[in-house]
């Protein structure tokens, strides 16, 4: 029996997500929308799928529901998939407001569906391959840069890049946060586009954060800390170098590169078979909203400190 998938919002996301689901057996795209109509009749021919003028048609006859639209968005279609017995698949940030995402997390619950957000580098497999080995992390870094692309402007650098960062750090944290401090720059947009946050954990974990679409190069990474590990993760170039203290002010490195990267399909793959009852995404509606819930302390804070200043 094929697990029919619906795709909504077909722009720079959503055509990949679409092009991942052909290929997957088992699965039919059983319809797409976009508010571009030629956008989506453009996709309907190249993969030869149907095609719907609106997101409410596009889940007739579907059991899983693909939302790659602007943020803004994500929270009405979502409560309308989730309302009509459908799984989502969300992409990130979950939604603007942790109200909406709370709402959301309530509904899947409470209907037995599944909620899964999009926070891809979960299963980055150069992370994946740390992650047996990180134990206590103590600082965490990250970087997340890239030069201006004009794109997800309908929200700020937290919510558009950072967001990513602030899931892995709440997955490798083991305590709760206790303290929020941040400084934002609205350089591009309208919107805080380069912003450096450090968050403190109860457990004595730091971790510093630093996001930007306004930068001069690309970058993604994440480097932890431990008493006697380093772990380094090029999150774009899938490599992993680990830093080991081996006594008498000496060190060993490893390094390792992973041959093939495809988080987006691993996503998809983890998220129709959860649907048809195998197995538990990585990343849940519950994850998408603590992320959310951290984006808004470190927003928030810097907003106070602009007040301050005014
Ligand atoms: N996981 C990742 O690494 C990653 C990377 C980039 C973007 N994203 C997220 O994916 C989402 C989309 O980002 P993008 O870069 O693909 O944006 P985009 O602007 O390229 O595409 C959005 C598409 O949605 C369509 N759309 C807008 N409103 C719609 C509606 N109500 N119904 C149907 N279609 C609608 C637009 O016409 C457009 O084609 C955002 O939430 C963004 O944060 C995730």
């Amino acid at each position: 029996m094929p697990v029919n998938v619906a795709v909504i919002g077909l722009g720079h996301m959503g055509r990949i997500h679409l092009s991942k689901l052909c290929a997957f057996e088992g699965v039919t795209v059983s319809g797409i929308c976009d508010i571009d109509d030629e956008r989506a009749r453009e996709y309907g021919t190249q993969y030869s799928v149907p095609v719907c003028t609106a997101y409410s048609d596009a889940i007739n006859g579907a059991s899983c529901a693909v939302i790659a639209t602007p943020t803004e968005s994500h929270y009405t279609i979502a409560r309308e998939c989730l309302e009509r017995g459908v799984h989502v698949f969300l992409e990130k940030p979950i939604t603007v407001l942790p109200e909406e995402a709370r709402e959301l997390v309530d509904l899947a619950r409470l209907r037995g569906l599944v909620l899964q957000v999009g926070h891809l580098e979960r299963l980055n497999p150069a992370l994946t391959r740390a992650l047996p080995r990180v134990t206590k992390p103590l600082l965490i870094e990250t970087r997340r840069v890239s030069p201006f692309t004009g794109r997800s402007t309908d929200v700020d650098v937290v919510l558009d890049l950072m967001i990513h960062d602030l899931d892995l750090v709440l997955s490798l944290a083991h305590g709760t946060v206790q303290d929020v401090s941040a400084q934002g720059i609205c350089f591009v947009s309208r919107l805080y586009d380069t912003v450096n946050a450090r968050v403190e954990f109860s457990d004595g974990c730091v971790a510093s954060l630093m996001a930007s679409r306004a930068a001069a190069h690309r970058e993604r990474s994440i480097t932890i800390y431990e008493e006697r590990q380093t772990f380094y993760v090029d999150l774009m170039q899938g490599k992993l170098v680990t830093v080991t203290s081996t006594g008498d002010q000496k060190t060993g490195t490893t390094e390792f590169t992973c041959d093939q990267m495809d988080p987006v399909k691993d996503e998809l793959l983890q998220f129709v078979m959860a649907a048809a009852g195998h197995g538990t995404p990585s990343v849940s509606g519950v994850d998408g909203l603590k992320a959310l819930e951290l984006a808004n302390r470190i927003r928030d804070h810097i907003a106070g400190k602009l007040r301050c200043r005014t």
